[in-house]
């Protein structure tokens, strides 16, 4: 058992003769890798022909791992098919958005409600753990790869009517759901309903749908149908393996699949890591705090990042020196126990040929990443078990919804440029650069825990939610949310009440109009002493208990309200009725955060992230990450020894960081 943040990555040896491999085995030493990922696409080399299983090779793979003393997250390799089946059974391949049955090619291609899919890919998660439960390598299991995508196949359209009638019970209640007498859609038999796709209810692509229910649903159904396929093969492992954990690789802030209707399934939640190009650090840092909240606050895997650069876009910036370092403590920062590349070695073929690997095509150990991999190696051997478990203490919980999501950016109106992550990284980005810990949780959570709850563009308001926000600010917290807020139910059905629907009496305030104006069009709000600026949609509040925190500056809605405040019980609801540009939500959130004492010790440094973890023996670790390529001179807000250094710091002393530099402060 490796007491110490688990080191290592996908690792293919299959693809290379086993001379390669004690270079390899060789180099991990040399980098303190201790965690391999093996099995991620090896179906082919496992199962060559139906009746055909050979785990020669596979065998090889954990005995050498375990010989060396490293570990072994297994993976049932079901995520690429090998060529016979594809040939086999057709139905495996899927049937995309436009209608085409697809023929064999590519990965992350099969059929979601295939039998044969299903059938063959449990075989081979059974296979695998009668095989490999007790083998002395093995930490995990990792099922699978990134599931994702649609199928729209007859197999599928027969399952979704089969989910359809679970969800609604009565052609009545989905016809209802559905608002299906919205252009003579009632269904009179479950048989004439179809997939949405570019065939049926779309036009324009996956987001303009004629009845977004419908498309909703499919959405639901997809998740729930690709999440089936895990739990078969889930269930097979625990038939021969009752105690190892399972996961599968989740990819953050991934529209497709809700993830939170996953998270029960899995013992811990694992993701891949591959930031959009330009983005800033919260971007990554919000995924990272949406996967933790995945399983309630527990840590989590960063199961794959570059050590280098990417090879899937149209350009593939290299990482920086000292990039990587930040990224990774970054990661640990938010409640990694784990941090892995993809990959270990350099493919030599195919698409990922020029993907960044830890051994690249030479198999040197003097280039540059290497060295970087290195280091930070050395520095997980040398804090060992220090951050081992340890969770986040937020007090500010982000409410993040992938129903919302979907229903936001598939609705016609009010505005086709809002998007959901835009929105809600700016709410995150705001309290993370005032220095709060922010729980980044499903509508369902539990809030009692916060005191102050951001729920920005939470387009749908489902089940008790709306008492359970006004319970937060009944007892004195404070609630937020923005434009486009309480919109719908959860069948995606206006509210007949006024705006914001349920959140009504909490938000003090009544919205009969909005206006969406291109992005070009920019609206200035007063707030206070202070103009800021505003676009894409400005709705026209009326006070009903509200007072107005900041007005609009321009059109015939000049001088009403676009922020309010509302006194609620002891605490507060505020709604932001427009997307205020980034130093307007910064300025209401650290208004927000300030009347609950979370404004952090070094707000006013906004390159400085810091990350606070408590472990499990109770001790406080302030993490401190540098993200400027220039050194921050800080001034000590407390008495702490940095881990990473050994280093005292008393209170009031300089503290420097170097230009993305890192310390771990353990806080006395
Ligand atoms: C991930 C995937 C890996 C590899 C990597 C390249 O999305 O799981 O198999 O393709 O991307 O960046």
């Amino acid at each position: 058992m490796t007491h110490k943040i688990r080191y290592g990555g996908d690792y293919n040896p299959e693809q290379w003769p086993e001379e390669v491999w004690d270079e390899d085995h060789r180099l991990f030493t040399q980098a303190g890798i201790d965690t391999l990922t093996v099995g991620v696409f090896s179906w082919s080399l496992t199962q060559p022909a139906e009746d055909t299983y050979d785990f020669t090779v596979l065998d090889r793979i954990l005995d050498r791992a375990a010989a060396e003393g490293r570990q072994v997250c297994l993976a049932t390799g079901t995520a690429a098919l090998p060529p016979w089946l594809a040939r086999a059974y057709p139905e495996v391949n899927r049937t995309d958005f436009e209608g085409r049955r697809h023929r064999y090619g590519q990965r992350h291609n099969f059929c979601p409600s295939s039998p044969a899919y299903r059938r063959l890919a449990t075989e081979m998660a059974t296979r695998l753990a009668e095989r490999y439960a007790h083998h002395p390598a093995l930490i995990a299991w990792h099922i699978n790869n990134e599931y994702g995508g649609a199928c729209y196949c007859d197999l599928c359209a027969e399952a979704f009517r089969d989910w359809l009638r679970d969800r609604h019970g009565t052609l009545d209640a989905l016809n209802d759901a559905w608002w299906t007498t919205f252009w003579s859609h009632r269904y009179t038999d479950w048989a004439e309903i179809e997939p949405p796709s570019a065939l049926t209810e779309h036009w324009r692509g996956p987001d303009h749908t004629a009845f977004q229910g419908i498309t909703l649903d499919y959405q639901r159904f997809t998740t729930d149908a690709l999440l089936g396929c895990f739990t078969a093969e889930k269930d097979a492992i625990r038939a021969h393996d009752p105690d190892t954990p399972v996961t599968t690789n989740f990819m953050g802030l991934y529209r497709p699949l809700d993830y939170h209707r996953w998270a029960p399934h899995l013992d811990f939640a694992s993701w891949d890591s591959y930031p959009p190009l330009d983005a800033p650090p919260t971007r990554p840092a919000l995924a990272h705090d949406l996967m933790r909240g995945l399983k309630d606050g527990a840590p989590f895997w960063l199961m794959e990042q570059t050590p280098s650069t990417t090879a899937c876009r149209d350009v593939n910036p290299l990482r920086r020196p000292g990039e990587l370092r930040l990224a990774t403590w970054q990661a640990i920062a938010h409640g990694a126990d784990a941090a892995l590349y993809f990959q270990m070695r350099a493919s030599r073929g195919a698409c990922e040929k020029y993907h960044g690997a830890v051994i690249g095509h030479a198999g040197r150990d003097d280039t540059r990443v290497f060295r970087e991999v290195a280091d930070v190696g050395r520095e997980l051997a040398e804090i060992g078990d220090a951050t081992l478990g340890a969770r986040t203490p937020s007090r500010t919980a982000l409410l993040f919804d992938w129903d919302s999501w979907w229903a936001l950016e598939i609705s016609d109106g009010p505005s086709r440029l809002v998007r959901y992550v835009d929105v809600v990284h700016a709410y995150y980005r705001a309290a993370r650069e005032a220095g709060a810990d922010v729980d980044v949780v499903p509508v369902t959570a539990d809030l009692t825990p916060y005191d102050v709850v951001l729920a920005p563009a939470l387009h749908l308001v489902k089940g008790d939610l709306a008492e359970r926000l006004e319970a937060v600010a009944r007892r004195g917290g404070s609630v937020l949310a923005t434009f486009l807020t309480a919109r719908s139910d959860e069948h995606d059905r206006a509210f007949l009440t006024d705006l914001p629907g349920p959140l009504a009496p909490l938000l003090g305030i009544r919205i009969d109009e909005w206006d969406s104006r291109p992005a070009d069009v920019v609206q200035t709000v007063l707030l206070e002493d202070t103009q800021v600026e505003a676009r894409l949609v400005f709705e026209i509040v009326q006070l009903r208990g509200a007072q107005a925190v900041g007005t609009y500056g321009l059109d015939f809605y000049a001088g009403t309200p676009a922020v309010t405040r509302n006194a609620f019980g002891a605490g507060e609801g505020w709604y932001v009725a427009t997307a205020l540009d980034q130093p307007g939500v910064d300025r209401i959130v650290r208004r927000v955060l300030s009347r609950h004492d979370l404004i952090g010790p070094y707000a006013d440094q906004p390159a400085l992230e810091t990350a606070t973890r408590v472990t499990p023996d109770g001790t406080l670790l302030l993490f401190l990450l540098n993200h400027a390529p220039v050194p921050a001179h800080l001034t000590a807000h407390t008495t702490a020894t940095d881990l990473l250094t050994g280093k005292r710091i008393e209170r009031g002393e300089p503290l420097t960081l170097d230009p993305l530099g890192v310390a771990v402060l353990r806080l006395q």
